[in-house]
């Protein structure tokens, strides 16, 4: 069985201050969720302050982005060692990177490789766009982007997997449990004609896009579902940390 977790992606959000101040609030109500992993991943700038924050509670720190690059001549870069010094987790090729910032299918898994040999733990995002999805193929789409995503990679025993159609994004219009479920499905039998059946039981398949503490039992009810990548809704405290105790509660 794939873990359970849910992990707020606070995106260009919050300065240094801001960031204190939020996760000061979150803390202990977040702490105090078992059973599901809850990874907070501020801006690059928050990162060491949270960590501060909160060394010593069962909170994960992860980071937005990262470069495949180990060092060098890449002004406004960050490297993956870099990351490692103080996060666990990593998102690599979130729909908005992809879009924004032109990253391909091939650097997406050049990151997943690094990650993995820097001892982070990717979470790999995957999802279509609204006209592939009205045109049909928002199947091979997605089934497209996890091959070429995770191509190489030996160990899968620490990735997860996010399923995040772009059309969900920020707009609040979610995915419907029964597409998002269906979909994740369909990601897991890629995983296992990819990796074989053990190796990819225990990869934990996050949904995301307007995720709140509104619609989370439903998703976290979906046997297909083991969690949640959550953008707007980490922003506020309780919305988040009521999220993450339904999550634990199902
Ligand atoms: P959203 O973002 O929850 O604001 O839709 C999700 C994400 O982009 O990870």
């Amino acid at each position: 069985m794939p873990k359970s977790v849910v992990a707020g992606n606070w995106k260009m959000n919050m300065t240094i201050s801001q960031s204190v101040e939020l996760m000061s609030r979150m803390k202990a109500g977040l702490d105090s969720v078992d059973k599901v992993e809850k990874i907070i991943c501020p801006p690059f700038t928050s990162l060491s302050r949270i960590l501060d924050i909160i060394g010593g509670t069962s909170i994960n720190l992860g980071a937005q982005n990262m470069h495949y690059e180990e060092r060098g001549a890449y002004t406004g870069e960050i490297a993956p060692d870099m990351i490692a010094e103080i996060c666990t987790h990593v998102i690599i090729g979130h729909s908005e990177r992809r879009q924004y910032f032109y990253e391909n299918d091939g650097d997406v898994n050049r990151k997943v490789q690094v990650a993995l040999q820097a001892g982070l733990i990717p979470i790999l995002c995957v999802g279509e766009n609204l006209s592939q999805r009205k045109s049909g193929i928002a199947q091979s789409v997605v089934e497209g982007q996890l091959i070429s995503g995770l191509l190489d990679v030996a160990d899968m025993s620490k990735i997860y997997v996010a399923y995040e159609p772009i059309w969900a994004i920020g707009t609040g219009v979610s995915a419907s449990v029964q597409d998002a479920g269906e979909m994740m499905g369909i990601i897991r039998a890629t995983l296992q004609s990819i990796l074989g059946g053990d190796a990819s039981s225990s990869v934990p398949l996050l949904y995301g896009g307007s995720v709140n503490a509104n619609n989370i039992s439903d998703y976290a009810q979906n046997d297909n579902i083991d969690g949640v990548l959550v953008g707007g809704a980490s922003l506020d405290p309780d919305n988040f940390v009521s999220i993450a105790r339904q999550m634990a509660d199902i």
